[in-house]
């Protein structure tokens, strides 16, 4: 019986000589003038095809062998041989094809030619079968893997945040409304909407971050993360917005600002250097053919201490800097995604975070400092991408928590079991989201974050 081998195991040196069995799609067929074929199969073990020989001597070559195309999805029976050509060790001499579905020419839209990723786009569901969004796939599939096994190794607890709830974390009001009221026929109390008819009694929302309630966890159990899908109704159509996206989101116990930075750069130099020596073959893809500096950006993350750098001198530095920008820089003003990029690809050349900033740009959890003016917050910026994490310690004074919520509009009554937190055995603690499709557009060096979510809902967008 021939062994069922994935075509990265099958690629490998090691497998010369065994009778296997591979399934997969066809991504191109070559017939010789001495009367066989060369197949080129993937099944997305690998960013590589393994290259199958089959020759005219097989039952049905002309039935089957004769009739693939790119798209054709088959089972190849055959040896696996030391390969005579360039760049691959072995390839499969076939024994058998079966041919399970076919791909019309004519309709199959994935043909040789290389397509736009704007085209792809429109047909996210077909996607995953090029080269590149296959990649892509497989180094998501490893970040994810690699931030559950550096939280688990350093003994944090994985807790599931709800994705529908009735407090706004961020305050910024950008929240997809969940009900089930009628929209044509909404009971009202008055003029307005009576929500204690709806499904939860209350208004509620797809929450746009865990971290009010990972904060339970952490201020009970210590150390916890949670990493959920989280949404945004900001309108912004940018290369690097989603309405949803991925949010990996640690909180600790005991734990300041400084510390907080310390896992956030060991957090973001464990994925980086897991991608490296676990995805090398996707990585030098994206070297070759989407940004030559990728590999050596990801070499540098692993290699450098990032750079601290508190908001009040980054102002000064882009104050003083010759660099057009767009938007004006002052103190008090948030950084926009030209100023996190020229101070990480041009003034530093490296990763920085950013830290105290000023009170009113940030929302209400932050910890206040002693300046009155500024709170306990960073963000880490890296090259290309801009902010990939932000965070910050959080304000543990029942008091002072009670004044930022009303500075920011915010009734307390609503977050009382978020106060109950500081009411009862209250501790220093700190935390950050890392948004995971920045990290992966940051690592693959694609220029949108629509091309790396499998389904991207952005304004106007939810067909697949
Ligand atoms: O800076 P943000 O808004 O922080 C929070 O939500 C905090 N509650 C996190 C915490 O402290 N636990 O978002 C965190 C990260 C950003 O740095 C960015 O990487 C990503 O989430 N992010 C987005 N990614 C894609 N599309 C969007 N619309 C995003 N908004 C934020
Ligand atoms: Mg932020």
């Amino acid at each position: 019986m021939p062994d069922k081998l994935s075509v990265a195991e099958a690629r490998r040196a090691e497998a010369v000589g065994r009778d296997v069995v591979l399934q997969g799609w066809v991504r191109t067929r070559r017939d010789s003038k001495a009367g066989f074929s060369f197949i080129e199969l993937n099944d997305g073990s690998s960013f590589g095809n393994i290259q199958v020989v089959a020759g005219a001597e097989l039952e049905d070559y002309e039935a089957v062998v004769k009739r693939l195309s790119a798209g054709c999805s088959v089972s190849v029976e055959g040896l696996v041989k030391e390969s005579p050509g360039k760049g691959q060790a072995t390839e499969i001499q076939a024994t058998r094809v079966v041919l399970h579905g076919t791909a019309d020419v004519e309709t199959y839209p994935l043909q040789k030619k290389r397509h736009s990723f704007e085209f792809l786009r429109t047909i996210a569901h077909l996607r995953p079968r090029t080269n590149t969004f296959g990649a892509i796939a497989r180094v998501r599939n490893c970040v994810c893997n690699s931030i559950h096994g550096l939280f688990q190794e350093e003994g944090f607890l994985y807790v599931h945040t709800p994705v529908i709830t009735a407090s706004d974390c961020e305050g910024a009001g950008e929240m997809f409304q969940v009900t089930t009221l009628p929209l044509d026929n909404t009971p009202k109390q008055g003029p307005q909407v009576d929500f204690t008819q709806d499904f939860f009694d209350r208004p509620a929302f797809l929450t746009v971050s865990g971290q009010l309630e990972a904060e339970t966890f952490a201020c009970g159990l210590g150390k916890a993360y949670t990493f959920g899908p989280t949404f945004r109704a900001e309108n912004s159509n940018t290369a690097r917005h989603l309405a949803e996206f991925w949010m990996i989101e640690p909180e600790m116990a005991f734990c300041d600002l400084a510390g907080n930075m310390d896992l956030a750069e060991r957090l973001l130099k464990r994925i980086c250097g897991d991608v490296l020596t676990k995805c090398p073959e996707d990585m030098e893809f994206f070297n070759l053919r989407i940004d030559k500096t990728v590999i050596e950006t990801l070499q540098q993350i692993v290699d450098v201490e990032f750079i601290r750098l508190p908001y009040t001198e980054a102002v000064e530095i882009l104050k003083g800097c010759s660099e057009k920008f767009e938007f004006a820089v002052e103190w008090g003003v948030d950084l926009q995604s030209e100023h996190e990029r020229y101070l990480t690809e041009k003034h530093f050349a490296s990763p920085v975070i950013v830290y105290d900033y000023p009170r009113t740009i940030k929302p209400f959890y932050m910890r206040l400092n002693d300046d009155d003016r500024t709170v306990c917050a960073m963000d880490v910026l890296v090259p290309r991408v801009g902010e990939i994490v932000g965070g910050s310690q959080r304000e543990e004074r029942l008091d002072v928590l009670e004044l930022r919520m009303c500075d920011q509009d915010l009734n307390p009554e609503d977050y009382w079991w978020y106060l109950d937190l500081r009411r009862f055995g209250t501790v220093p603690h700190a935390g950050f989201g890392l948004g995971l499709e920045r990290v992966i557009q940051f690592i693959t060096g694609m220029s949108n974050i629509r091309d790396v979510i499998p389904f991207p809902r952005t304004p106007g967008n939810a067909e697949f």
